[in-house]
């Protein structure tokens, strides 16, 4: 060094800052170091369609700076999450797609145009690739490392914490990988040929409501999500993230039932990961969260016999608290039992009513009557006390299938604003303190209660994938959360924030931290504990191999920690 000549040394000198600034901050839209035109088009000869410039969905309600599209179909259809997962620019909770500055002013695009704001980008990616190979994602994902881009790599856009987008990114959109195939011999790659599977395999874009018919068309049965419309995706950040299933305590979550997954790498790889092929990377992606290891492709899955369910309904409420109380109590009282009989699902909880949907595969509707009718006695004696019943009974289905798209109403509307908070309650606490646990859900005003775990879910080595081994001892995944109208201004909504943080600290105090990665805070404390808890150093590590060039990094996942608040920049 000392030896060179002062040109040269000043020459080294900039190459070295040029170095570090632009290693040390990835490359956003607006910026001297966004890619040119020509760039662009050297990057568009490599791909099958035209690049995409993605538009908030209100957009079309703004002639004036957008003038293309229809406002009055926006409107009406803003709250259909198929619609929206239509929309490269849009996300299932529009709070994703705006951007607050550190000055607490708000960039967004409001499909409410009287309050008279004009539309922002927001946090909508400026430039991306509509994906139809596995070539067009490597050309894009080499662009992006070649340019030290911020990358979003989105599928349906339902992240609860907005993962699949970011303010002057550029994108990498899924959703029309759409390909689906049942194979009842299928073999994963390297594997003895007996090795046998009746698998379905489902491009990153396949939605439940896709893959559910496929394999309906198959007389098979999938464990899949839940949600109006069936919009959610079935090969992206659902089952990265573990994936939970009203079918997983029969068959276990997501992620227990991967046989294998294809991806590309942050270096161009195209790659087979199972039990047999990268089997590191294959525990990695099962729970280590989607955006994280690179771009899957599409992912295999066991499939399993069609089978007749007991379906339970229960709707009720109360105007007397006490009243209300005394039954949620008793209700979180016998769930032990009612895991250990084959009851799962789904419960709607406010401060004084409830809604249950939950079903027992494989349990005929004399069994279910039997576990359950003592805690309809129960309710029944309550009205006496101002319980009011709507609905208490069991109903057979034919099958999952059936039950799902005669039940399709079950769980929240898109398309208003949603943060989340959630906590993974284990059945060892219900069995302690039953009450304690009935009483902070009900101080939580309007949570979710989801039987998604035990039987199947707790039997799964804990270690056989990467992720988080709370599932495992888990009964109950809980989940609450605030959102606001459009034009909130950012000091309110500081202020809901700070509700649901305290409501955590709360709801930890009894049930642990433990929560699920796809839906829960963006505000955790201690995010890797939380969501990946002993597996966490194993998956950073994994990760540093499989993405040396760390371009991969969403809010709270693994790796994110070495990056800043906005993940533009390392820390
Ligand atoms: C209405 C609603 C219902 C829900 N129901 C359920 C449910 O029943 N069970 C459940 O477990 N969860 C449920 N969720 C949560 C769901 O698991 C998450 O929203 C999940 O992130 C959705 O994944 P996605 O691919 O559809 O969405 P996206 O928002 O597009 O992606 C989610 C994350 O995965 C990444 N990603 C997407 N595709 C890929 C890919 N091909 N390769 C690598 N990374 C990728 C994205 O970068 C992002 O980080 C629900 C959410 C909503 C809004
Ligand atoms: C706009 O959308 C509405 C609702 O979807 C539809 O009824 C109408 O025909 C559309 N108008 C145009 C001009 O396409
Ligand atoms: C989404 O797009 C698909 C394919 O173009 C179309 O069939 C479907 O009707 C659209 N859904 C909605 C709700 O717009
Ligand atoms: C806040 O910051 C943004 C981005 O720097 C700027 O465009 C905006 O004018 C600022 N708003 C106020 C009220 O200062
Ligand atoms: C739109 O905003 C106006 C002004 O704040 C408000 O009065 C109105 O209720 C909003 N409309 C909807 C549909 O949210
Ligand atoms: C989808 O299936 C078609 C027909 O088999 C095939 O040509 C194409 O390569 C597949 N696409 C992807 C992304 O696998
Ligand atoms: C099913 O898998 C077997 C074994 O891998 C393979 O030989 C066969 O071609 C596959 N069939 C289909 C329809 O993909
Ligand atoms: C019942 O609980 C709600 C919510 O906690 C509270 O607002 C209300 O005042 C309570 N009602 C009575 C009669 O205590
Ligand atoms: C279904 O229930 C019957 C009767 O209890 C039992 O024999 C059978 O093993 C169960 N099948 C499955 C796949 O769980
Ligand atoms: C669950 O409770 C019911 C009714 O109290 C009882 O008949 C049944 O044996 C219990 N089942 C299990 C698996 O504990
Ligand atoms: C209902 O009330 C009656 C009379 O008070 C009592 O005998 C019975 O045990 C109660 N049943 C339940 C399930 O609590
Ligand atoms: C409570 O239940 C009654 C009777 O089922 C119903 O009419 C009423 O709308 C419910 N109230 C609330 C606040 O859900
Ligand atoms: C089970 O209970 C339902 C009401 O929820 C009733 O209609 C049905 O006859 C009962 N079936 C059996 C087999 O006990």
């Amino acid at each position: 060094m000392y030896l060179l000549t002062g040109v040269l040394q000043l020459s080294l000198l900039f190459s070295f800052v040029v170095d570090v600034t632009s290693s040390q901050c990835r490359c956003l839209y607006g910026q001297p170091c966004w890619p040119s035109q020509s760039e662009f088009s050297s990057l568009q000869n490599q791909l099958s369609q035209p690049l995409i410039h993605p538009v908030p969905p209100a957009s079309p309600c703004y002639p004036l700076s957008h003038p293309s599209g229809n406002c009055t179909d926006a409107q009406t259809n803003q709250f259909d999450g198929n619609w929206r997962s239509n929309q490269s620019g849009s996300m299932q909770s529009p709070n994703f797609e705006t951007f607050i500055f550190d000055n607490g002013s708000i960039s967004a695009c409001y499909m409410n145009t009287t309050l008279g704001v004009p539309c922002g980008q927001g946090s909508v990616p400026n430039v991306g690739i509509d994906a139809r190979s596995v070539e067009d994602i490597q050309a894009a994902v080499k662009f992006s490392v070649k340019n030290n881009l911020r990358l979003a790599v989105k599928n349906t856009g339902h992240d609860y914490l907005g993962r699949s987008t970011a303010r002057g990114s550029f994108m990498i959109w899924t959703h029309h990988l759409k390909n689906i195939t049942y194979n009842s011999t299928f073999v994963p790659e390297g594997a003895p040929p007996t090795e046998l599977y009746k698998a379905i395999t489902l491009g990153a874009g396949v939605q439940w409501h896709e893959a559910y018919d496929a394999a309906q068309a198959q007389g098979r049965a999938l464990v899949g999500g839940m949600s109006v419309g069936g919009s959610v995706g079935a090969a992206g950040g659902w089952v990265l993230g573990g994936g939970h299933s009203a079918l997983a305590p029969s068959y276990g979550l997501g992620v227990d039932n991967v046989i294998e997954l294809k991806i590309v790498t942050s270096t161009g790889e195209y790659l087979t990961a199972n039990s047999h092929s990268h089997s590191d990377l294959f525990w990695a992606l099962r729970g280590g969260g989607g955006g994280t290891y690179g771009i899957v492709t599409e992912v295999t899955y066991r499939t399993h016999p069609s089978m007749p369910l007991t379906a339970l309904y229960f709707v009720a409420n109360s105007t007397n608290n006490d009243t209300f109380r005394t039954l949620f109590t008793e209700f979180v009282r016998i769930h032990p039992n009612l895991s250990d009989s084959g009851f799962s699902g789904y419960a709607f909880v406010s401060s004084n009513g409830i809604q249950i949907f939950y079903i027992g595969l494989n349990v005929t509707q004399a069994q279910a009557n039997k576990t359950i009718d003592p805690f309809f006695s129960f309710a029944q004696n309550l009205t006496s006390e101002g319980l009011n019943i709507a609905t208490a009974l069991t109903v057979p289905y034919p099958s999952f299938y059936s039950w799902y798209t005669s039940t399709s109403s079950i769980g929240q509307q898109v398309g208003s604003s949603d943060e989340l908070a959630s906590r993974l309650v284990s059945r060892d606490v219900i069995e302690r303190n039953h009450r304690g646990i009935a009483d902070a859900v009900l101080s939580l005003n309007s949570s979710g209660w989801l039987l998604v775990a035990g039987g199947a879910v707790a039997q799964v080595d804990p270690d056989s994938t990467g992720l988080n081994p709370a599932w495992r001892k888990a009964l109950v995944h809980v989940l609450w959360g605030t959102g606001w109208q459009e034009g909130t201004p950012f000091s309110e909504i500081e202020q809901l924030r700070a509700v649901v943080a305290r409501s955590l600290t709360r709801v930890s105090e009894l049930a642990g931290s433990s929560a699920y990665f796809n839906e829960a805070s963006m505000f955790e404390p201690n995010p890797m504990n939380t969501f990946f808890g002993s597996h966490y150093s194993k998956l950073k590590a994994i990760k540093n191999v499989y993405d040396p060039a760390d371009l991969f990094v969403v809010t709270e996942g693994v790796g994110s920690e070495d990056w800043d608040a906005s993940l533009n920049c390392r820390r």
